[in-house]
């Protein structure tokens, strides 16, 4: 089969990690106007342009076979990354169906799903996986469901167990993060994992999101962006390893900045699940360096009054407020004054 992947990148040590053309071109660019404020920003996940990251329920891109490793690595490190509380293990089973399913299905080249009633056999040409097992019965499978699966899919994935009109967070794989934790946050309810969030709260954002979460229907998932910067291509910016990467914030310069500062896009997406009712929260991060990013004039002009616009609270949570002035003056070659229109 025809291979697209990049199989020797690293998001750590010597930072091999890069787009390609085709990348940078199809990068979800995030803002559609020159101020970002929080918003309750959710719209149907439904089928985007083709070649756009919202082709496919789930975008698998040049960096797939690299991510798994990196993923792996990071569990190697720390099992903790993936936790799920024993009840949420037909959410595991829920998710590893909706991914199967639709990477056999949008990606037939890649993946391919078989079924004999509960016999199912599952090829992943990509990664070499060929497992038969049993659906239901995790004895068949060499890790819980949940598990098995995201070592096998990008992004970072959490399971929501709903009860009492509010969502619990008892399930995940957690590796690639922008600074969040899930042992710290496991069994916390919305509004308690989002308690370190600056201004949403008084602006009602949570009590909407979470209104509209609970509502959410089988077979209509919604999508959402949300973003940050991170020095050097990094996927786990855990603070359990800020040690190692929150040093690197100091050593920025206008000589560096255009390789070394990137853009972080998440791609968030929920879904509801059958059978446990729990709701899925894949999170797929995105990378682009300020050098690649500048190659589209709109995005350079727009990132740049973003950046200076920003209420310094989100500049501050997003931690970067301290870089803000080398990013506002390495922007501003690039932003010549014009008008932008509305949207992307
Ligand atoms: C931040 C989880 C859904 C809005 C966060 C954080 C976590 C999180 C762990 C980081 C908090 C920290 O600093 O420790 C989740 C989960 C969701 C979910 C598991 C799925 C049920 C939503 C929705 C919204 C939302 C639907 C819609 C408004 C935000 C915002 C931030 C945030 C605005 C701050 C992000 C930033 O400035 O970088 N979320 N969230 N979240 N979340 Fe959610």
């Amino acid at each position: 089969f025809k291979d697209p992947f990049f199989r020797d990148e690293s998001f750590f040590g010597k930072y091999t990690y890069k787009n390609s053309p085709a990348a940078i071109k199809r990068f979800p660019f995030p803002f559609p106007e020159d101020d970002y404020m929080y918003s309750v920003n959710m719209e149907p996940h439904v089928s985007g342009r083709p070649g756009s990251v919202f082709e496919h329920a789930f975008d698998v891109d040049e960096h797939y076979v690299s991510e798994m490793r990196d993923r792996a690595r990071v569990l190697a490190d720390d099992p903790l990354r993936c936790q799920s509380l024993p009840h949420m293990t037909l959410a595991g089973w829920d998710l590893l169906e909706l991914i199967m399913e639709s990477f056999a299905r949008d990606y037939p080249q890649w993946f391919e799903l078989h079924k004999d009633g509960n016999k199912w056999h599952w090829i992943n040409r990509p990664l070499g996986i060929d497992d038969k097992f049993t659906f239901l019965d995790e004895s068949t499978l060499p890790y819980g469901p949940m598990e098995y699966i995201t070592r096998q899919a990008q992004g970072d994935f959490t399971l929501q167990d709903q009860r009492e009109d509010n969502l619990w967070i008892e399930a995940g794989m957690v590796t690639s993060q922008a600074d969040w934790s899930l042992d710290f946050d496991i069994g916390m309810s919305f509004h308690e994992w989002h308690a370190p969030v600056p201004l949403a709260g008084k602006m009602g954002v949570f009590d909407r999101a979470l209104k509209f979460l609970l509502q959410l229907q089988h077979g209509a998932p919604v999508r959402r962006f949300n973003w940050t910067m991170t020095v050097d291509p990094l996927l786990d910016t855990s603070p359990e390893n800020y040690h190692k990467w929150g040093p690197s914030k100091t050593t920025l310069s206008a000589e560096n900045i255009g390789q070394r500062q990137h853009l972080r896009v998440e791609l968030q997406t929920l879904f509801r699940l059958p059978r446990s009712n729990a709701i899925a929260f894949p999170i797929r991060c995105y990378l682009i360096s300020f050098e690649d990013l500048v190659s589209q004039p709109k995005w350079a002009r727009r990132l740049h009054r973003v950046i200076k616009n920003l209420p310094d609270e989100l500049a501050t949570y997003k931690g970067f407020i301290r870089n803000r002035p080398l990013m506002i003056e390495y922007l501003s070659q690039f932003d010549d004054g014009a008008p932008t229109s509305p949207g992307w």
